[in-house]
C-alpha cells in the first residue's frame, strides 16, 4: 500500500492525469529535490513531484533560479525518480537550456528523462516557446507548460509580480495556453494569475491546468515543499504552510550543540566498547612499543 488514501503504487501517467480532469479530481503536485522527502510526499500519496529549478533559491543558495544548471538538475532528478513509486516526476529545464534552439531543447529534455529518470519535462513561457515545445513533444517526451509569471524571464516581467490582471494580459495568457496546447504539452502550470482567469483558462482547455497562486478553480495544484514547511526564508502569500519544520531543525541544532558542549552527548548508547582483555593487551602493546629498544 502506497499513499494516505490507500492508493496503489502503480506509477501515475499523463493519461491518468487527463482522467482525474474528466472526472473532477484535483492533483497534487509538490516540488521535491531529494530522495528522502521525495519518497516522504510519494507515501503520502501526492500524485506528481515537481523537481523545479526552485532548487536554486531554495536548496542551492542561489537569489534566483537563472544559476541553476543541467547538471545540477539531472543530479537532482535522479534523486528524485529513484525515490518514488507512484508519483509522477517532472523535471524543470533550467534557464537557458531550451531557449537557444529546439535542438538544445530537445538535448537537454532527453537528459533528464534517460539520466534524470523524468516522466516529463516543464519549461516556462508561451509563444516564442512552441518551437521548442512542438521538438520536445516530437521526441516523444511529454511536456508540461508553464505560463502567467514565469520567474526566468522576471527581469522582462518587471520583477515577480501577479500577471494577466489586465484583461489584454489574460486574453494573451488565454491566447498562450491555447497555443501551448496546440503545441501538445499535456498540462500548464499556471503561476500567480487572478483566480478568476485561472479558472477561465482552465475551461477552455482540455489540458490539466496546474495552479501556483492561480485559484481553487484549476485542475490541480503545487505547492513549494519549502514553502509548506518553514523552510524558505520568504514564504509566498500563496502558499500555505503545513507543519514548521525549520522550526524544528533549529530546536535540534541548539540541542545537539548545547549536548556537545557540555559533554552530553555521545552517551554510553552511542558509543562502541572493546574487551576487556583486548585493552589489557592494547595496554601491553603500548609498553613494548614504549620501550627502548
Ligand atoms: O521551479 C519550480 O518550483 C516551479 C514551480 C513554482 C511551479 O516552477
Amino acid at each position: 500500500m502506497n499513499g494516505s488514501d490507500g492508493q496503489g503504487a502503480r506509477k501515475l501517467t499523463i493519461h491518468d492525469f487527463q482522467a482525474f480532469k474528466t472526472r473532477g479530481e484535483p492533483l497534487a503536485m509538490v516540488t521535491a529535490y531529494d530522495h528522502p522527502t521525495a519518497s516522504l510526499a510519494d507515501e503520502a500519496g501526492v500524485d506528481s513531484i515537481l523537481v523545479g529549478d526552485s532548487i536554486g533559491n531554495n536548496v542551492l543558495g542561489y537569489s534566483s533560479t537563472l544559476p541553476v544548471t543541467m547538471d545540477e538538475m539531472v543530479t537532482h532528478c535522479r534523486a528524485v525518480s529513484s525515490a518514488v513509486r507512484r508519483a509522477f516526476v517532472v523535471g524543470d529545464l533550467p534557464y537557458m537550456s531550451y531557449q537557444p534552439s529546439p535542438r538544445d531543447a530537445v538535448l537537454n529534455a532527453g537528459r533528464l528523462m534517460s539520466e534524470g529518470g523524468a516522466d516529463a519535462v516543464k519549461l516556462e513561457g508561451g509563444a516564442p516557446m512552441l518551437a521548442a515545445i512542438t521538438a520536445i513533444v516530437g521526441a516523444g517526451i511529454p511536456v508540461l507548460g508553464h505560463i502567467g509569471l514565469t520567474p526566468q524571464s522576471a527581469a522582462a516581467l518587471g520583477g515577480l509580480k501577479v500577471q494577466g490582471r489586465e484583461a489584454t494580459d489574460a486574453a494573451r495568457l488565454l491566447d498562450e495556453a491555447k497555443a501551448l496546447e496546440e503545441a501538445g504539452v499535456f498540462g500548464l502550470v499556471l503561476e500567480a494569475v487572478p483566480a478568476r482567469v485561472a479558472w477561465i483558462i482552465t475551461e477552455s482547455v482540455r489540458v490539466l491546468t496546474i495552479g501556483i497562486g492561480a485559484g481553487v478553480h484549476c485542475d490541480g495544484q503545487v505547492l513549494i515543499m519549502h514553502d509548506m514547511f518553514g523552510l524558505s526564508a520568504h514564504k509566498p502569500r500563496f502558499a500555505k504552510q503545513y507543519a514548521d519544520i525549520g522550526a524544528m531543525f533549529r530546536a535540534g541544532f541548539e540541542a545537539y550543540r548545547a549536548d556537545v558542549k557540555a559533554r552530553e552527548f555521545p552517551a554510553e548508547e552511542h558509543s562502541f566498547k572493546i574487551k576487556a582483555e583486548e585493552l589489557q593487551r592494547l595496554e601491553s602493546l603500548r609498553d613494548t612499543a614504549g620501550t627502548p629498544g
